[in-house]
């Protein structure tokens, strides 16, 4: 049977084994799929022997996407532009092929949410890997603005160089964010882990249509209800979505079969 992972540390509370289980049912698709507790400093060595054994396809998350991205043989161009990979693809020829899909996970879970992209203008808080991975998908589809504001402000200036000739993309602080009414605000912070939030002005939910948390937990994130207490009308949706759909864009790319998402998040979130 072929065997798929995900790698990563801590890997227990990890829910890819339940989502791909999931999707195997669903599609009938046989396949073995397991989370693999990689040591910190052995990331390679671990992934290494899962193909060597014949592992068909990985999924990476945490602390180990850069690594993956270094590992793989050759790259898709949404990889090369995350600068992370979160999909290993085993090729015909053995070689490992890196993807990320993450980005398309948010761009697939905004249009399951009916969110209009084309020609919308989106603030994305937070310049990390998370924000990096998700500002092609985001042009791709058709945004018409991308603003990336950070609590540091040079690496949101620097994000926005590095993605301006793929799109309308500018880079500020949290403190300088242009008034210009965004139709969607998408927290990439990991500022909800600890249920913080970011330092903004509540003014840029006024007209804000649809508050985005890529953090998700069992109650509503300390994100989202801030954005709902200076906005009542926007609509509010947490990362569950986006991570069904960036399993479902890997099962995908390995199996050639879609899964019909509709109904795992619910039976995920539990
Ligand atoms: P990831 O790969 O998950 O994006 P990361 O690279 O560690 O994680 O980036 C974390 C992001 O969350 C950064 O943009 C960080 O801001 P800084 O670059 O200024 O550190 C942001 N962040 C974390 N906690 C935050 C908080 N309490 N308020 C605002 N931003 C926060």
């Amino acid at each position: 049977m072929d065997k798929y992972a995900v790698f990563g540390n801590p890997i227990k509370h990890s829910k890819s084994p339940a989502i791909h289980a999931q999707f195997a049912k669903q599609s009938q698709q046989q396949l073995e799929y397991e989370a693999i507790l990689a040591p910190v400093d052995a990331f390679v060595q671990t992934v290494s022997t899962f193909f060597a054994e014949g592992g068909s396809g990985a999924n990476v998350t945490l602390p180990f996407k850069e690594q993956a991205f270094s590992f793989a043989n050759t790259l898709t161009e949404r990889a090369k532009l995350a600068g992370a990979v979160n999909t290993l693809i085993k090729q015909k020829d053995g070689k490992v092929k890196g993807d990320n899909t993450d980005g398309e996970g948010l761009v697939r879970d905004l249009i399951n949410h009916q969110v209009k992209l084309d020609s919308a203008t989106i603030l994305l808080i937070g310049a990390g890997g998370a924000a990096k991975g998700c500002i092609y998908p985001l042009l791709q589809a058709g945004v018409k603005q991308v603003v990336v504001s950070n609590r540091t402000e040079s690496k949101a200036i620097q994000l926005a160089k590095q993605f301006a000739t793929y799109g309308d993309v500018k880079g500020c602080g949290l403190d300088s964010i242009p008034d210009i009414g965004f139709d969607i605000v998408i927290n990439s912070t990991s500022s909800s882990i600890t249920g913080e939030v970011p330092a903004i002005c509540a003014s840029v939910f006024t007209s804000c249509l649809v508050a985005y948390d890529m953090f998700y937990s069992e109650q509503q994130t300390s994100f989202l209800n801030w954005v709902a207490q200076h906005n009542q009308d926007t609509q509010l949706i947490d990362g569950i979505g986006m991570l069904v759909e960036q399993a479902a864009e890997a099962f995908y790319q390995w199996r050639g079969v879609r899964p019909d998402t509709s109904k795992t998040s619910k039976l995920i979130r539990g």
